[in-house]
């Protein structure tokens, strides 16, 4: 019986491994094609995974026949991919972040929503389950209205033996992991409306900044997102992103390997958070890539359903203004009216 969703897979890189493993293990979808510039990891992914590899992206669309298409290549190609799938009316799932520029982003969701077509950003943070479970403690009211959050990044792993490109990047990890860490600020505490940004490079040999800090202004919030990859420790929790939320009657923290703490009238519940297992995956990867399966899953879902997908191309047009609004604020030294750009 053929599967009901076929799909292509552009960019068969570091990252991408993670969705061709979560894709395999659903039985909805069919991977008809593979594509990526590098014409090994095109035919690599092809025969590990199915379908038929490609080198250009233009012809994969000419030739074949699919739903949607997953774009995991580097931001600059983002805009072309998304127009290509639009031109094709195929519905589309992107990499984060969606582009490098504002004109760029805008254009992409404008090209999907006037050819009426399903678009999503691979923003897979929310999608971790400890994440799930901090949106469940706040949405029950036990710690009251929140008032101040913190979501931290902090790590000394070396991301660039895997992702080189890091190193040139001249925007690094503001637009690599903070922009993860403000989206989480907005599905725990709403819209920021205002920010300022602190960040530096301590790593000589990178082009970026790799140590930031930014503070975000909400309707009756604070929220402080910091991120780093300098931070030494006795234990490494790379790849984790602890929360601390304070409410008017409580705070939920999730701290080092998954332990949540709520502190409410009711009195202090932990826990010890566990991560939902993949045969593919392997710590200290495999809450990441669970999210992966969560992310790829709500997708499915809103094409079976028609439900605008949550991390949608126009609701991240949300999240790219304030990652470019951060590096504004680090430029200028002031800081950012939320949604000027936009
Ligand atoms: N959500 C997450 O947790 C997460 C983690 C890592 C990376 N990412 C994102 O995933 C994306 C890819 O990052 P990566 O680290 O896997 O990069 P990568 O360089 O390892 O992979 C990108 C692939 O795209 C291919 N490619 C480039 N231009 C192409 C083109 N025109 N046509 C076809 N293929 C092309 C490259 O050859 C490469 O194989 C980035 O946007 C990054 O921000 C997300």
């Amino acid at each position: 019986m053929s599967r009901p969703y076929r799909f292509a897979l552009i960019g068969c890189g570091f990252f991408a491994q993670n969705h061709l493993q979560a894709w395999a293990e659903m039985p909805d979808v069919e991977l008809v094609a593979t594509c990526d510039i590098n014409p090994d990891s095109a035919a690599a992914a092809a025969e590990t995974f199915g379908g038929t590899p490609y080198t250009d992206a233009a012809e994969l669309f000419a030739k074949e026949e699919f739903d949607f298409v997953d774009i995991a290549t580097t931001p600059p190609t983002h805009r072309m991919m998304v127009e290509l799938a639009a031109q094709h009316k195929v519905a589309a799932i992107c990499q984060k972040p969606l582009a490098w520029d504002i004109d760029d982003a805008q254009a992409m969701v404008r090209a999907m929503a006037d050819a009426d077509l399903p678009f999503m950003v691979h923003e897979n943070f929310r999608f971790q389950y400890p994440m799930r479970k901090v949106k469940e403690v706040l949405d029950s009211g036990v710690i009251g209205r929140p008032f101040f959050g913190r979501i931290s990044f902090r790590t000394a792993h070396d991301v660039y033996s895997a992702q080189p490109w890091c190193m040139d990047a001249e925007r690094m990890i503001i637009a690599d992991v903070s922009v993860h860490q403000f989206d989480l600020t907005r599905f725990f505490l709403g819209e920021p409306d205002r920010l300022f940004t602190e960040a530096i490079r301590v790593n000589p040999k990178i082009k970026g900044e790799d140590v930031a800090t930014i503070v975000l202004g909400l309707p009756g919030a604070t929220c402080i997102v910091d991120t780093s990859y300098e931070s030494s420790s006795d234990h490494s929790t790379y790849p984790q992103t602890f929360v601390t939320i304070e409410g008017t009657d409580g705070t939920v923290t999730l701290g080092p390997d998954y332990h949540l703490q709520v502190v409410s009238p009711a009195g202090v519940h932990e826990e010890q958070l566990v991560i939902p297992e993949h045969s593919w995956a392997s710590e200290p990867w495999n809450c990441i890539q669970d999210s992966v399966v969560n992310v790829q899953h709500h997708w499915i879902h809103c094409l079976e359903t028609g439900q605008t997908p949550e991390t949608s191309g126009a609701d991240t047009l949300r999240v790219l203004d304030l990652t470019l609004g951060a590096y504004q604020s680090l430029d200028t030294g002031e800081p950012y009216r939320v949604g000027s750009m936009l």
